[in-house]
């Protein structure tokens, strides 16, 4: 590996697809189903292996940005995995992270609970203080810098398997304060949550607080998200829209106020089932679930929170009394402190009242 110099400034650089309306960028909000690992973006990966002497088959970022070609879960997974070559140090970890947090910032995100994926690194030989040091130093500076709170939440691998990832979690056990919640992510097929149950029993004991994906039109969806809830005691379902499809599910997940962390932008670049996803995720705020919006892994899906939220207006309707609903779920599912809590609701009735909205309706 080369010497040590900092990732260019424009790694962070980020130009919309969906700008924000004056309006929609003065809106605080909260993030809440973001991929660490999933925001490497092409002039980062670039600087990172000319940084870490690592050869990649592209030689620019539009070579990059043309890489990223899939159609599903399993191949989106394969291009993004293909991506972490690049990242190694402690520092290489900071810098993605706070990137991250700069262009949230940017788009009004005041708080963040980040999926971090390490075993796609120790896999690799980096070690996993490395990865939680780095990314850790790159929350403190943003709070500093940018005024945004974010916390760390870490993903097993599905497809690693159960042994592995109770390896994992012993490994999260020193960093107990700086990582609050363990999920559950990457490639669904035959690898339901029922496989998880004695990891995430185990990670509920040491005190985390746990969420899982259940991706949109996988196999047996319905029944991951029964087993996610009523089997593992998930308090969040990351996607999750398939609940629609069971009565007794919405009416389980509403009684347990289970929170739900939707994408819209990633739905209308996996085309299972064209763009119909914008009109579930409207028919899960009607059944008064807890939806929040998310933006999974922004350089692969065409944006971050901001843009989500715009496409959320222009394709589908969304109101900004409805978008403003998503982000006080956020903030209701949110872990976070009671006084931080208190602040950014604050902050969202301060909005309310300036553009008129009617907050009764986050009652
Ligand atoms: N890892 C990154 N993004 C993911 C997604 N949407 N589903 C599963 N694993 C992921
Ligand atoms: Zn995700």
């Amino acid at each position: 590996m080369t010497a040590v110099s900092p990732a260019p400034a424009e790694a962070t650089a980020h130009t919309s697809r969906w700008p924000m309306t004056p309006e929609l960028a003065a809106l605080p909000k909260v993030e809440m189903h973001i991929h660490l690992d999933g925001t490497l973006e092409p002039a980062m990966k670039l600087a990172l292996a000319r940084r870490n002497g690592v050869t990649i088959a592209q030689s620019s970022e539009e070579e990059i940005r043309d890489s990223f070609v899939f159609h599903d879960l399993p191949t989106f997974l394969a291009v993004h995995y293909s991506n972490m070559d690049v990242l190694w140090t402690s520092l290489d970890y900071e810098e993605l992270c706070y990137a991250y947090l700069s262009t949230a910032a940017s788009q009004g995100v005041r708080h963040a609970e980040m999926f971090f994926d390490p075993q796609l690194h120790t896999s690799r030989g980096v070690p996993f203080d490395d990865i939680v040091r780095g990314y850790r130093r790159a929350i403190v500076r943003a709070r500093s810098d940018f005024g945004v709170t974010a916390e760390l939440i870490m993903c097993f691998l599905r497809d690693y398997g159960a042994d592995h990832a109770m390896t994992t979690l012993m490994s999260a056990l020193r960093y107990r304060d700086w990582i609050i919640g363990v999920g559950l992510d990457s490639d669904e097929l035959r690898h339901p949550p029922a496989e998880y149950a004695a990891v995430f029993g185990r990670a509920r004991r040491e005190g985390f607080q746990i969420t899982m994906h259940c991706d949109v039109d996988q196999v047996d969806s319905t029944e991951h998200i029964r087993q996610a809830i009523e089997d593992l005691g998930t308090q969040r379902i990351d996607h999750g829209l398939n609940v629609m499809e069971s009565d007794a599910l919405v009416e389980l997940a509403r009684t347990r106020r289970i929170g739900f962390t939707v994408c819209p932008l990633p739905y209308s670049t996996h085309p299972t089932r064209g763009l119909p996803e914008l009109e579930v995720i409207r028919g899960m705020l009607d059944a008064g679930l807890l939806v929040s919006v998310g933006s999974d892994d922004p350089p692969y899906f065409g944006g971050y929170l901001g843009d989500n939220l715009q496409f959320m207006a222009e394709v589908g309707g969304f109101t900004l009394q409805e978008l403003w609903l998503t982000q006080v779920h956020a903030v209701d599912i949110a872990w976070v402190s009671a006084r931080r809590r208190q602040e950014l609701l604050e902050e969202l009735a301060g909005y309310a009242r300036d553009h008129a909205l009617d907050p009764s309706a986050a009652e």
